[in-house]
């Protein structure tokens, strides 16, 4: 029996639970949300080759060290075009294909220059495999001898076909002598969620945005540290126009970032779905073990606080006022920063200390911004942290056996848990059902112990099935659509289907199964979740008291499928999904067999 005493709260399950985290691995920002669809195109990946893009109509490619676009994109890419030619230039694959869909319409834009001037057309197209011209756009102004910017739109053929099978070209015609033409920054982007400039790809934001997350840790993870000093996420280098961000090698997940998504994009993401951010601040670790010294810190706290003016300060403040020049006037509400990421790896013991890592960042952002809530990322005792952020990969059944890890938690410190990255792991590049389980056991523990816990995110959330250096991931995609795995689905589901405060219930009463209760105190519903991980469907009597009449007739939502380990790809993107089907036979009491491996979410009323 699940008895429920509905008469009293529990406690609040707070608005700021549900959450997500982020961070640029397997291509989840480069390549994936972040909606350039060229790859390298600062032509800054490389010193040495002009990575991501090939020769066509038989001119010569290189990169061009010397002839630089401004002192950020020092590098170009020279084209040298045969006399005669009638199309010669460079084309570029994206990131494993440009996604064409009939009628895609696209931005393209590049900075170009001639040795001499050329007054012929400049042609871009998205080409298929097979040579078939899908969309094409023509810039008739010429190339003159210094850099200027150009822009065209083009649009995919309605008859073209839905595929990433295509590539982007650009071309120019040759003289009567062969010609050298320098090419920086050339773009390509679809639309993005909703219009925003630089912005985001829209499937993916739509899935987002379905987890409704209150939250973005952004951008968290090793990917802030970077494994040296010179390769961790300096917010400074990652504003402005984009032709100015030199970009950095993401060495925390093997490979370049341009930092088009950079830290206004990151805050706009949060934005656009209802979020805030939970900033995350370098704190003066690196992966490869070394830090800052303690003694020398003073320029890294101020870089964090300038980051937070640059979020939140108005425009009379001077990163405020660059924020506004950047293109967003409207400060940015942040009621949470985070200092570093998972310093526990710092074995020099610097976080720690009165004079360590932590204090001094806690200090500083404290003194002049005292209503933020402070997070550290592993204990600490020279100041008393508002959050910790503790992190668990584990196995399914590990996250099964351990929703009730927080249950004899201390309260005593008054610091808050957010569980700030989390998974069952199980299945690449996504997670299987039996992961799902695990994850939905795990989040059943965390919302019933949510007066300590008040966030969560799990992590990783994006992956370019293309290119996976972490196993499990929340969503999986390619350059054409994407997917959402099973754990996804438990997520979106629980994130949708809950009410403000948790109910008392005897949890521990029905062995095998984990559940929680909420009830919306607007509008009355409760919500009963209760998964099922095992091989056996379970009845379960449940017995409300303390709620007055319940209706008879409900919903079940329910996330299931027939093996554990059946999952969601790209090929099989709905295999399993939600389903919700309403119910009779419900009231302050009765009987439910809820399936093999499953969840449910019953709601009543
Ligand atoms: O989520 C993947 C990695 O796991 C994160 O970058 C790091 O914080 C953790 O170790």
């Amino acid at each position: 029996t699940l008895s429920i005493d509905a008469g009293t709260a529990a406690h609040a399950l707070p608005s700021t639970f549900f959450g997500v985290m982020t961070e640029d691995i397997n291509h989840s920002g480069e390549g994936g949300l972040y909606a350039e669809l060229l790859q390298n195109r600062s032509l800054m990946a490389s010193a040495t080759s002009p990575t991501g893009w090939s020769a066509v109509g038989g001119a010569d490619i290189a990169l061009d060290g010397s002839n630089g676009l401004n002192t950020a994109l020092t590098r170009s890419l020279l084209v040298t075009v045969p006399a005669g030619a009638k199309a010669a230039g460079v084309a570029n694959g994206g990131f494993w294909g440009i996604p064409v869909v009939p009628g895609r319409q696209y931005q393209a834009s590049f900075f170009a220059k001639s040795d001499s001037a050329y007054d012929g057309p400049v042609d871009v197209s998205v080409v298929g495999g097979d040579g078939t011209v899908y969309a094409h756009g023509r810039v008739d102004d010429g190339v003159g001898t210094s850099w200027h910017q150009f822009k065209v739109k083009l649009t995919a053929d309605q008859d073209a076909p839905a595929t990433s099978d295509a590539r982007f070209v650009l071309t120019v015609r040759g003289g009567k002598a062969a010609r050298s033409v320098w090419l920086s920054n050339v773009s390509l982007f679809p639309p993005t969620y909703k219009n925003v400039r630089n912005g985001l790809r829209t499937d993916l934001m739509a899935k987002i945005a379905g987890l409704k997350p209150s939250f973005i840790r952004e951008p968290g993870g090793n990917y802030l540290e970077g494994n040296t000093l010179a390769t961790r996420f300096d917010w400074k280098s990652t504003i402005g126009p984009v032709w100015t961000r030199p970009g950095h090698q993401d060495d925390a997940w093997g490979y370049w970032s341009t930092d088009g998504m950079g830290l206004l994009e990151y805050l706009e993401w949060a934005e656009s779905v209802g979020a805030e951010p939970l900033l995350a601040v370098y704190a003066g670790y690196n992966l490869n073990g070394t830090h800052v010294p303690v003694d020398q810190l003073g320029p890294y706290v101020q870089d964090a606080l300038d980051e937070i003016q640059y979020a939140t300060g108005s425009t009379d403040t001077v990163w405020g006022r660059k924020r506004a020049e950047d293109g967003h006037p409207a400060p940015f509400k942040i009621s949470y920063v985070e200092i570093g990421n998972e310093d526990w790896f710092d074995k020099s013991g610097s976080y720690d200390g009165d004079n360590g890592r932590f204090a001094q960042f806690y200090d500083a952002i404290r003194a002049k911004y005292p209503s933020i809530k402070l997070v550290a990322t592993t204990e600490v005792k020279s100041r008393t942290p508002d959050v910790l952020d503790l992190h668990y990969y584990e196995s399914p059944a590990w996250m099964d056996a351990h929703a009730d890890l927080f249950d004899s938690y201390s309260r005593s410190t008054g610091t808050k848990i957010m569980v700030g990255e989390w998974a069952a792991q199980e299945g690449k590049p996504t997670p299987d059902l039996n992961a799902a389980l695990g994850d939905a056991s795990w989040l059943t523990g965390l919302m019933r112990n949510s007066d300590l816990v008040t966030q969560e995110a799990y992590a990783p959330l994006l992956a370019n099935v293309n290119s996976v250096q972490w196993n499990t991931n929340l969503i999986g995609f390619d350059a054409l659509t994407s997917y959402g795995s099973p754990s996804y689905w438990v997520q979106s589901v629980l994130a949708k289907n809950h009410g403000d405060q948790v109910l008392n219930a005897d949890y521990a009463g029905i062995g095998g199964l984990n559940t929680v209760v909420t009830r919306d105190s607007t509008t009355g519903k409760i919500y009963v979740v209760v998964v099922n991980p095992n091989g056996t469907a379970q009845p379960v009597k449940v017995s409300l008291t303390g709620a007055g009449a319940i209706p008879a007739t409900g919903t079940a939502t329910v996330v299931s499928s027939a093996r554990p380990t059946d999952t969601n790809s790209i090929t099989q993107p709905d295999n399993i999904v939600p389903v919700t089907t309403p119910v009779t036979g419900l009231g302050s009491e009765f009987t439910r067999t809820f399936p093999a491996y499953s969840m449910t979410v019953l709601t009543l009323g």
